[in-house]
C-alpha cells in the first residue's frame, strides 16, 4: 500500500476501487474507506446512484469517482482500472463485490439463464476484476490489496442455488489462485466468507420467498443478519496494511454460521 497520505484513517493514502458499490454492501464499504481516508473509485451499472454516492463522499470532505460499468464486461472493467490510475495515480486496494443471486428453483428445474448470470456476474466478473486490478498493481511495483466478496455459500451448500453456490465457491479458489501467484509481489488477495446481510439483495430473495428469513438466521450464532457496514469493516482491515500478514484467506463474516 502506498505510504500515509496525512490523515490518520485506516485507509489514509489509498486509491480502492469498489464494484456493487451502488447499493448495499458495496455503498456500505465505499461510505466507510472514504472516511478511512481512501479515495473510492466507484463502479456498478446505475450510474444515478453512484453519482449520488460519489456526492454524498464528497460533500462530507472525501475523494469519490463514479465510474460506471458492468463488471461482466472486460472492456469495462479496464476503462474502470484505467480511469482510477489516470485519476488517483495507482491502485492499491480493490474490493470486488458486485453479485446477483435469485431465489432458485431445484437445479434440475434451474434455467441455463440462471446459471450463465450467476457465473458471469459472481465469478466472471472477480475474474475480469483480477486480471485488470493486478496488470495495474504489478505496473505501479508497490504492492496491493484485493479482497473478493464470497459468501458462506462460498464454503456451504446453505439453500441457496447451485450455480450461486458453485460461483461462490469458485471465487475462494481464485482467491486462493492469485494469492499464490502475486505473494511475492507485494499483493495480497483475500476472500470474504458473507453471511445474511439485510441489502437490497437479500430484501429481493425475501419477497419471492419470505420462508427464507427463518433460514437465514436459525444457524448464525448470532442469530441475526448482518447490517452491510458490518461486512465493509471486515473489508477495510484486509484492504489495510493492519493486515500485512493475511492472504488467501476466506474471512468469515458471518455471525458464527460456518463455526457451529
Ligand atoms: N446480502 C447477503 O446476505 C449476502 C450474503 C453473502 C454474500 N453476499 C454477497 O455480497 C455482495 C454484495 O451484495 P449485496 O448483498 O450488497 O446486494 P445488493 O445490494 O443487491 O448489491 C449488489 C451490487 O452488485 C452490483 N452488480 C450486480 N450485477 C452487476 C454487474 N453485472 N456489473 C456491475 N455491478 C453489478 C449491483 O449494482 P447495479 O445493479 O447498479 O449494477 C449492486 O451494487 C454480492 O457479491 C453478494 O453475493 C451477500
Amino acid at each position: 500500500m502506498r505510504g500515509p497520505g496525512g490523515g490518520t484513517g485506516l485507509l489514509d493514502g489509498a486509491t480502492i476501487m469498489v464494484t456493487g458499490a451502488s447499493s448495499g454492501i458495496g455503498a456500505a464499504a465505499a461510505r466507510l474507506f472514504a472516511a478511512e481516508g481512501a479515495a473510492v473509485v466507484l463502479m456498478a451499472r446505475r450510474e444515478d446512484r453512484l453519482r449520488e454516492l460519489a456526492e454524498e463522499i464528497t460533500a462530507s470532505g472525501g475523494k469519490a469517482l463514479a465510474s460506471p460499468g458492468d463488471v461482466t464486461d472486460p472492456d469495462h472493467v479496464n476503462r474502470v482500472v484505467t480511469e482510477t490510475v489516470r485519476t488517483y495515480g495507482a491502485l492499491d486496494g480493490a474490493f470486488n463485490n458486485a453479485g446477483w443471486a435469485t431465489a432458485g428453483k431445484p437445479l434440475h428445474e434451474t434455467d441455463d439463464s440462471v446459471f450463465t448470470q450467476a457465473l458471469d456476474v459472481n465469478l466472471r466478473g472477480v475474474w475480469n476484476c483480477l486480471k485488470a486490478q493486478i496488470s495495474a498493481m504489478l505496473e505501479s511495483g508497490t504492492g496491493g490489496s484485493i479482497v473478493n466478496t464470497a459468501s458462506i455459500a462460498g464454503v456451504l451448500a446453505t439453500g441457496a442455488t447451485a450455480p450461486y453456490i458453485a460461483a461462490k465457491h469458485a471465487v475462494i479458489g481464485l482467491t486462493r489462485a492469485a494469492a499464490e501467484e502475486y505473494g511475492q509481489r507485494g499483493i495480497r488477495v483475500n476472500a470474504l466468507v458473507v453471511g445474511s446481510t439485510r441489502t437490497e439483495l437479500i430484501e429481493d430473495v425475501l419477497k419471492s420467498a419470505p420462508h427464507l428469513e427463518e433460514a437465514y438466521t436459525t444457524r448464525s450464532v448470532q442469530r441475526r443478519m448482518a447490517e452491510p457496514v458490518e461486512v465493509a469493516q471486515a473489508a477495510a482491515w484486509l484492504c489495510s496494511s493492519r493486515a500485512s500478514f493475511v492472504t488467501g484467506a476466506a474471512v468469515p463474516v458471518d455471525g458464527g454460521w460456518t463455526a457451529a
